[in-house]
């Protein structure tokens, strides 16, 4: 079975983490709205939705990928980068342990935020970023290695995320804008380059062979379907102004 686990949005939304955009006004109920489209979205496409509880005093925990990163054998528990978000990890480790896996913690002084962490078959790639450090990458190379997977370091700059900069559209292949990660980190992956019109259009979420992809970035969609991809669109744009995309707001796994 496919699980999305989703987490409500705060009613202090509003007073989110901001690292690179402005503070803009944010509407919460129809922040509301456009996770709950993607959520049915998630659904449409094969997912067992599991939502849990915001938190009223965690504006960011909607943005649940950011607390762990699920892997076939085991979740890793992080340690986000930003402090006013590191109490959102309880919850979704209660939630994660209630499928019976493994558990990993990340361990002070070790930051990472999830979404700075990309999995292509057995290479993780994981983005040096203001929310995530090289103990965190050492940590993870110790998690990781004895299960087989190769973990790279990949520098990030001018966005938040890893996962701001590039995400996989199909098994082989990311989206990539490539003034804010090096493109010669993904040697041996078919690239795909955002619209210059487009520089946040590299966060997209592959479920199966379909990738779901927010409705402000129609340049890159072109792209994207040019390639024969199948993309299902998401309005997200409201979530967007908290710095948030399609990735971050759901944990997918497979039981
Ligand atoms: N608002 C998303 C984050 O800063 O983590």
């Amino acid at each position: 079975m496919i699980w999305a686990m989703t987490r409500d949005i705060s009613p202090s939304f509003d007073q989110c983490q901001l690292t690179h955009l402005p503070r803009v006004p944010l509407d919460v109920e129809r922040a509301r709205a456009q996770h709950e489209a993607y959520e049915w979205a998630l659904v449409e496409l094969g997912c067992t939705v599991r939502r849990i509880d915001a938190g009223p005093d965690l504006p960011d925990s909607v943005f649940i990928e950011d607390t762990a990163v699920v892997f076939p054998e085991a979740a890793v528990i992080a340690r986000p980068g930003a402090a006013t978000r590191q109490p959102e990890t309880a919850a979704v480790r209660d939630a994660l342990r209630r499928f019976g896996m493994p558990m990993r913690d990340m361990a002070e002084p070790a930051t990472l935020d999830g979404g700075d962490v990309l999995l292509i078959g057995r290479q993780v790639f994981i983005g040096s970023s203001t929310r995530t450090n090289e103990t965190a990458v050492n940590q993870m190379r110790r998690f990781l290695r004895p299960l087989g997977y190769k973990v790279r370091i990949v520098p990030v700059e001018g966005c938040l995320h890893l996962k701001s900069a590039v995400t996989a559209v199909a098994p082989d292949t990311v989206i990539i804008n490539r003034a804010w990660v090096p493109a010669d980190a993904f040697t041996g992956l078919d690239t795909i380059d955002v619209d210059p019109d487009e520089p946040a259009g590299a966060n997209a979420l592959l479920l199966g062979d379909v990738v779901v992809y927010a409705a402000g970035f129609p340049k890159t969609r072109a792209r994207l379907e040019d390639k024969g991809l199948r993309v299902h669109v998401v309005d997200v744009d409201e979530l967007a102004k908290a710095e948030g995309g399609v990735t971050c707001c759901s944990l997918v796994f497979q039981t």
